[in-house]
Formats: C-alpha cells, structure tokens, sequence
C-alpha cells in the first residue's frame, strides 16, 4: 500500500505526524510518499498544487491529508477541490457517532453519516466573474447523481436500510432531478427513503439527530450541515472523513488549517487520527482500525485531552497516549 502524506498547512503539519505515529504502531506494510502542497508552498514557488505533484498521488493508492490556508489570491482554486476532482473523489462520507467519553451539547445519542457529493453541484468550478454579476453554475448530473445514491445505499444497507435524501426541490430544478435519482436508486436497491427539504434539515439535526441514519445530499448543502453535525458531535477537533472514489482516496479530519493555533502544539488530533481509522477500514484492516476507536475512547476517558476539550495536554501527548494504546 502506497500513501501520498500532505499535512498542507497551519495544524495540518501538527495533527498528521500525530496520525502518522498512531499509523506506525501497527507495523502495517506501507510506504509513504510525502508531499509538499499547500500555501506554503505557493509562497515559496508560486504554485499551491503542480501536475507533478498529482501524478505522484496518482501513483499511490490513497492519500492521508491535513489542511490547507488557502492563499491571498484572487484566481487561486481550491486544492481540496482539484484534488476531489482529479481524483474522482465523487463521495465525501462523514460519520457522527460520538465517542462514549464525549460531553455532547445535545444529550442525546446518534449515529449517523453524512454522504456529500463530492465532485460537481455548486463547486463545479463553472463559473463566471463580470463587473456587475458573478455566476456558478450547479451542475447535477445523472451520473453523480446516481453513483451517490448508491453509495449512500450501500452504506444503509448494513445499517438500518434507510436514507434521507436531503434537497431544495422547492425551489430548485437541479434538486428535484437530485431527489428523483437518488429515490429511484433507493428503490432499485431495495433501500427505504424519506426527504427533508435543506432548511427543516438544519433545525432537524440540531433538535433531532437521533432520527438520521444515512444521509445523502449535494455538494454545498454537505458541506454546511457536516459542519453542523460536528457542532452537535462534539467538535471539529474530533471529526474524520473520507473522500472516495472507484479508484482512490483520500482521508482528512473535517477541520481546516485553523492558523489562530497553528505552531502551539495543542492542535487535537483526534480527528486526524480518526481519519487513519477511516482509511484503516478502507484498507480491510478492521481490526487495527477497531484498535483506534478503543484506544481514542481510553485516552478520552483518562481525561488526556487538549485544551479545545477542556484539558492542558498537547497534541504529541495525545497521540502518544493513543499510539500505545492500540494494538493491544
Ligand atoms: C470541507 C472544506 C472544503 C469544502 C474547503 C476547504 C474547500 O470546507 O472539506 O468541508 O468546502 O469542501
Ligand atoms: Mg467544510
């Protein structure tokens, strides 16, 4: 197994060699391929992103990732978002299953994922900038829309069989062609589904979220209540994610550079080390990936936890404490 290691920027260069040192523990047989991409690196070459640098990924099976800053530039494009792109990383999955030992602000229990199309909807990139209008253009097409809608049918199937298929077919045309695929996957699937419109979704999370099992909806409206759903879950300090495709993929915590904190050493991992239990799974190590659960949910429990948690520990006494606790 080949992995491209990006931490990017600002935490990201704190939390992955976290991750790493969690990763190295199981002596699992795999090469790592570092990679320099980021904001620092387009202050040092002019160039956030290269065509070398994504045929090296190319060359791997999967990629771990950090965070990027993105830079004070007007025609920069998102490297996450070129990456999803290239890559063809058209399902973003991202599940909220808190930690036993997590103080949640809503009290309740929950367990749902989150899948969020990845590669089209509002971040297309078709888009125009005039002097007195600015234009996305939301492309949905049957194709991401229906390679979506079966991951998310795949992932419900071991689940409770049921997706929440979330849209603004009030409004928008391309939502109502997203709702009909996707319903019409669910059927073909033998999968149950209901709809929430986005809105009445982002109450519903907040007052109800032991109701949602599987969710699937596009691009931006994934982005928005991801971030709520970390909210609820007990931060962004502790949410992983995936991005995959057919071919490859790629594992990131949810949160981003977070340069107010960069440098100090008390960035969480968790999320980080989380995103390597993400990757673990999709490598079919189950039980090393299982380990890291155990191990975060001990660490969590003997209160080694960093300051956005309420603790004073720093990011390598967390991994530390995690690192030796797996695999036993
Ligand atoms: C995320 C991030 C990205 C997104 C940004 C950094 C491009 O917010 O992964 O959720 O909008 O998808
Ligand atoms: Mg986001």
């Amino acid at each position: 197994m080949k992995i491209a290691i990006v931490p990017g920027d600002g935490i990201g260069k704190e939390v992955i060699p976290a991750a790493l040192s969690v990763l190295d523990a199981f002596g699992l047989d795999i090469e790592k391929i570092p990679l320099e991409i980021g904001y620092g690196k387009w202050k040092r070459t002019g160039s956030a992103l290269t065509d070398d640098d994504i045929n090296l990924i190319k060359d791997c099976d999967c990629v771990l990732f950090g965070a990027i800053t993105t830079p004070p530039d007007p025609n920069y494009r998102s490297v996450l978002v070129r990456l999803r792109k290239e890559l063809d990383l058209y399902a973003n999955i991202r599940p909220f299953s808190p930690l036993k030992t997590v103080k949640l602000p809503c009290a309740k229990k929950f367990d749902f994922v989150i899948v969020r199309e990845n590669t089209e909807g509002m971040y297309s990139g078709v888009e125009e900038l005039h002097e007195d209008a600015a234009y996305t253009t939301r492309v949905l097409t049957r194709k991401g829309c229906e390679r979506i809608a079966e991951r998310a049918c795949a992932l419900a199937k071991p689940r409770k069989k049921n997706i929440t298929v979330v849209h603004k077919a009030n409004v928008l045309k391309s939502d109502s062609f997203f709702r009909d695929v996707c319903t019409g996957v669910a059927k073909r699937n033998g999968i149950s589904y209901n709809e929430m419109l986005v809105d009445a979704m982002a109450y519903d999370l907040i007052l109800r979220p032991e109701k949602y099992d599987v969710i699937v909806t596009t691009n931006l409206f994934g982005d928005i209540l991801s971030d709520e759903a970390a909210a609820i879950a007990g931060g962004l300090g502790l949410c992983p994610s995936a991005n995959v495709g057919d071919r490859y993929a790629l594992f990131e915590p949810i949160h981003g550079s977070a340069p107010d904190i960069a440098g100090k050493g008390i960035a969480n991992p968790i999320a980080a080390i989380l995103s390597v239990r993400m990757m673990l799974e999709w490598m079919g190590e189950m039980e090393s990936a299982k380990s890291i659960s155990r191990a975060v949910d001990n660490v969590l429990q003997q209160g080694i936890v960093t300051p956005d948690m309420g603790g004073s520990y720093s990011t390598v006494d967390v991994s530390d404490a995690i690192a030796k606790m797996v695999n036993r």
